[in-house]
């Protein structure tokens, strides 16, 4: 399949953005959610330097906010036409045992990962079953893997949105049309959790460019042997 049109929860930093330029440079037009409008607005302006060939369509909005969510998804259709790809990305981290969490947080964590999530994701599958075609990526976490005493809650809405992809891959597997994907990353260079880095070791972890390297192979997959979760691990203790 040619991707013409991808859109992206979650673009204004880290592995969103830079999926946001590997699908630019692989003449795919993006649409870039985030609440961060000015660091869209520059990354569109990067973009558009990249490569003039694309559109690209930034939207400030707030995946806590399903309002929000739905604008983005209507506005994605009426600028670009049918939506091929969506990556849904958007999310935070507090680095805190359970019970340190303050309620806001606990809130946040929910609204954002887990909330902000399904209501991404269903707005999309709308779309492609209306045609029959596109691709889910869902950026999930090495945390859905085992137990993490770093990040308990962040791991359970992981692992909850996990569930809900499972689902949709077995309902799709027969469909050579529709791709749903789970990329499933380690420890990785951004600033989800602010203060990692500095504090372990860079070189061992992943870096957002690779992720978007691994998603654009894993879309790119033959019909008959389709991605459904990606292990993508950093090379050292985190
Ligand atoms: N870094 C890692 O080690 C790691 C490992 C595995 C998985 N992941 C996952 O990768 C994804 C991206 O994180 P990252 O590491 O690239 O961190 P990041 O640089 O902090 O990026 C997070 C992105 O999510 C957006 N976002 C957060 N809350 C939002 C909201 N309410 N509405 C809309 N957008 C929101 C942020 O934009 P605004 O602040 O501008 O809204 C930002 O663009 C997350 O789902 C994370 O769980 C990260």
């Amino acid at each position: 399949m040619t991707y013409k049109f991808a859109a992206i929860s979650g673009a204004s930093s880290g592995i969103g953005r830079s999926v946001a330029l590997k699908m630019a440079r692989e003449n795919v037009s993006v649409a870039i959610f985030a609440r961060r409008i000015d660091k869209l607005e520059n990354l569109a302006e990067e973009i558009k330097a990249l490569n003039p060939h694309v559109k690209v369509f930034p939207f400030q909005g707030d995946v806590r906010d399903k309002d929000s969510v739905e604008r983005f998804f209507n506005t994605c259709e009426l600028e670009f036409g049918p939506l091929d790809i969506f990556v849904n990305n958007a999310g935070i981290a507090y680095s805190k045992p359970f019970t340190h969490l303050d309620g806001k947080q606990v809130q946040d964590l929910i609204e954002t990962n887990f909330s902000g999530s399904i209501w991404s994701i269903y707005h999309a599958m709308r779309l492609f079953e209306k045609r029959n075609t596109g691709a889910l990526i869902n950026i999930s976490s090495t945390t859905i893997l085992k137990a993490s005493q770093a990040v308990p809650l962040y791991a359970a809405t992981k692992l909850g949105v996990a569930g809900l992809i499972r689902s949709l891959e077995e309902k799709y597997l027969t469909n050579k049309d529709i791709k749903i994907i789970n990329i499933i990353p380690g420890p990785t260079l951004t600033d989800l959790v602010p203060g990692t880095i500095g504090r372990v070791d860079a070189e061992s972890m992943i870096s957002p460019d690779d992720i978007a390297h691994w998603i654009w192979l894993a879309i790119n997959s033959p019909k008959n042997c389709k991605v459904s979760n990606l292990v993508l691990r950093n090379s050292g203790v985190f």
